[in-house]
């Protein structure tokens, strides 16, 4: 996950290969509480782990759930069986709609059955989030519900410790035309008193977002309960339903998070060796309702096809095709073909989403000032957005993407970085997309290629101890970049000899044989990365590699060319999307030079000394500074005397002495530094 402050995406060229999409959210939060309200426990597979299934599982916990992991990766909910173990607490939500709406109604009517009390809450969006219809209803079933700031809103209070009888003779009436998660709230919660009569709800108004519904009755129907349904008006929940555990349930992929991938395959070519872009975890049998964006994909030209649990996309015509469509029945994936309105051949209208206004942020208005930010011209309405691309290439501009705090609208705009005037695309707080897809972005880079030129990087070479370690490692963190600490590949390359009984004595290594030996010995290296921990033939060799003779050895085997020679690969493979920071010696200089930013890092031998004698004396390992000093002189002299690659400043390179600064210093230096390098450095 990229926990950075923005996300700079290069321009992108093409796509193609698999992506495995992370479990529904819709599914993921009801199946929790369905698993959670039935008697039984259930085993839940492939669930969503994401900010809002986290929170759902937090509430039910908190409620007395049992809750357990099994070694087969399944969740196990010990379901409640409709009782109230926990008669009170306060929740916190966050900003999970899928969990306040239900929540709510479960809770008030639980705690007006059995004499409990529940204070929601979640964070100020969700109190701005209406949930009026939904109080309205559970008040006329006799359930007391005040709503604690504002009427019609959360933060709320359900229940009063006192038991109620509820009045369930009467049709419930609640209101379709705002958001279905009102009627989908009721009929999760209502087969909770459905004992001894039928439970009838009405619809006021126009039923908004059906998809939704279907996925709610198609769920409890797993669950043990049959709703009947006359047209989309009247829903009865025949007596002595009973939610009963399936046992085991799969959650199937996030078919609004499909969208993304789908619309990738429409926009981008194919790269060279693929067939465009599969998408496993969800397909054409999907009970979602989101999967239908797949339809309105095609009408703007995407080549579709799909089975069961796949989709395979590739880019039909081209430029996409502008549309003019009623999104009713896609409120969430719609969003998604107002991104590929800016690759299409005039003007596309989006109608009936009104409850984009509602939701995370108010979506229609912030789709419209984004996207005009890129370059295109767009008119919004109450209900509907209109989206006319940018009219010619220069047009297109780079944009500093605002988020709102909605994942939807950071993974729309990445698509962006397809624009044919290849500028990059500044997704701001891109980890707001943990809300359903923690690893998009990364996804998103596994299938994206990009000419090598344009994905960025930065050197940081400089002599030993100077800190380029520890100052390139925090502005790859910092950027969401790749490092390559290729110091540590000579480290690898003296260890791997030492293991192979290669000696790496100076005079040994000026034999041409015993240099060839160890040039092919560096080409056929077995090395692993994984985490911080670094694996030299399947073993774990971190610790062997920081030692201070790792380092002599490491300086020793760099100065024979046939070694450097064979890492230049391994290096250049550490340029991937989104950027590299890399730090050694010749990076600036050999290996990257074409790098929009270089930096010579250095400090005074006697500062670094008294620095790596600190660093030592912390882990424990006992060092004199004076033989320190003496040891890091003959690393200078021989990593810059060298006949091959020496250490020196890369041409353009900016020299940073930090010497009287600390780390933190030194980071915002560099990434000045590289803001200012960038074409976002106006913002
Ligand atoms: O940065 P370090 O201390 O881990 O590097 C160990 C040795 O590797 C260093 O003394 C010289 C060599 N090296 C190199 O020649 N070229 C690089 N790009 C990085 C390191």
């Amino acid at each position: 996950m990229f926990d950075i402050p923005h996300l700079d995406i290069p321009p992108l060229t093409s796509a193609g290969g698999t992506v495995r999409l992370p479990g529904s959210k819709s599914i993921s939060n009801r199946v929790l509480l369905l698993a959670a309200l039935s008697v039984g426990h259930t085993d839940i597979t492939d669930l969503l782990d994401s900010d809002d299934t986290r929170v759902m599982l937090e509430a039910l916990a908190q409620l007395g759930c049992r809750i357990e992991p099994q070694a087969d990766g399944a969740l196990r909910v010990h379901g409640l069986g409709g009782q109230l173990p926990v008669p009170q607490g306060k929740l916190f939500l966050g900003n999970a709609g899928t969990a306040m709406r239900p929540l709510t109604a479960s809770l008030a009517l639980l705690a007006a059955r059995h004499g409990g009390s529940f204070e929601l809450s979640g964070v100020a969006r969700m109190h701005e989030r209406p949930i009026g219809d939904l109080v309205d209803a559970l008040r006329q079933l006799g359930c007391p519900v005040d709503c604690l700031l504002n009427e019609g809103f959360p933060p709320l209070r359900l229940g009063d410790r006192r038991v109620h009888a509820l009045q369930l003779d009467e049709a419930i009436k609640v209101r379709g035309d705002v958001s279905s998660q009102f009627l989908t709230a009721l009929l999760l919660a209502l087969p909770l008193v459905a004992q001894e009569q039928d439970v009838v709800i009405e619809v006021v108004g126009e039923l908004i977002s059906r998809p939704y519904i279907e996925i709610t009755l198609n769920l409890l129907e797993r669950f043990g309960v049959t709703v009947q349904r006359d047209g989309w008006q009247r829903f009865t929940i025949p007596r002595s339903s009973q939610y009963r555990s399936p046992g085991r349930i799969a959650v199937e992929g996030d078919a609004s998070s499909a969208s993304y991938f789908i619309a990738l395959g429409a926009i981008a070519p194919a790269t060279p060796g693929t067939e465009g872009i599969t998408i496993e975890g969800v397909g054409l049998s999907s009970i979602q309702g989101d999967i239908r964006f797949v339809e309105a994909a095609r009408l703007m030209g995407a080549r579709i096809t799909g089975e069961a649990n796949r989709l395979h996309i590739q880019r039909g015509a081209w430029p996409l095709k502008a549309i003019d469509l009623d999104c009713n029945h896609i409120p969430d994936a719609a969003m998604t073909l107002a991104v590929m309105a800016l690759y299409a051949d005039g003007t596309t209208t989006l109608r009936n989403i009104a409850s984009w206004r509602v939701k995370e942020t108010d979506r229609i208005a912030a789709m419209a000032k984004e996207g005009r930010k890129l370059g295109a011209v767009i008119e919004e309405g109450e209900d509907y957005i209109r989206i006319t691309p940018p009219a010619r290439v220069h047009d297109w501009r780079a944009a500093s993407i605002h988020t709102y705090d909605d994942h939807r609208v950071a993974m729309c705009f990445s698509l962006a970085a397809f624009n044919p005037a290849r500028q990059p695309v500044r997704i701001e707080d891109p980890k707001c997309v943990a809300k359903t897809f923690p690893d998009y972005f990364e996804c998103l880079f596994g299938v994206c290629a990009t000419p090598t030129p344009d994905i960025p990087v930065i050197c940081v070479d400089g002599p030993t101890a100077s800190g380029k370690g520890t100052l390139s490692a925090e502005v790859a963190a910092q950027l969401g970049y790749h490092l390559l600490d290729s110091g540590m590949l000579y480290r690898l390359v003296g260890l791997a000899a030492e293991r192979a009984g290669l000696s790496t004595a100076e005079q040994d290594l000026k034999e041409p044989a015993q240099a060839r030996r160890l040039g092919e010995l560096a080409a056929g290296l077995r090395v692993r990365f994984k985490g911080d921990r670094t694996l030299l033939d399947r073993l774990d060799v971190t610790d062997s590699l920081r030692t201070e003779a790792a380092g002599m050895a490491a300086s020793r085997v760099s100065a024979v060319p046939e070694v450097r020679q064979a890492l230049l690969a391994l290096q250049h493979g550490f340029r991937r999307l989104p950027g590299l920071v890399a730090d050694g010696r010749d990076m600036g200089t050999v290996i990257f030079p074409d790098a929009a930013l270089k930096v010579f890092l250095t400090a005074s031998a006697e500062q670094r000394a008294i620095r790596r004698h600190k660093q030592l004396i912390s882990k424990g390992i006992a060092a004199n500074i004076d033989n320190l000093l003496a040891d890091l002189k003959a690393r200078d002299l021989r990593d810059s005397s060298r006949i091959h690659s020496p250490l020196m400043p890369a041409e353009g390179a900016l020299q940073l002495d930090n010497s009287g600064m600390d780390i933190e210093q030194s980071v915002q230096q560099v990434l000045t530094w590289w803001q200012a390098k960038t074409v976002f450095s106006g913002n």
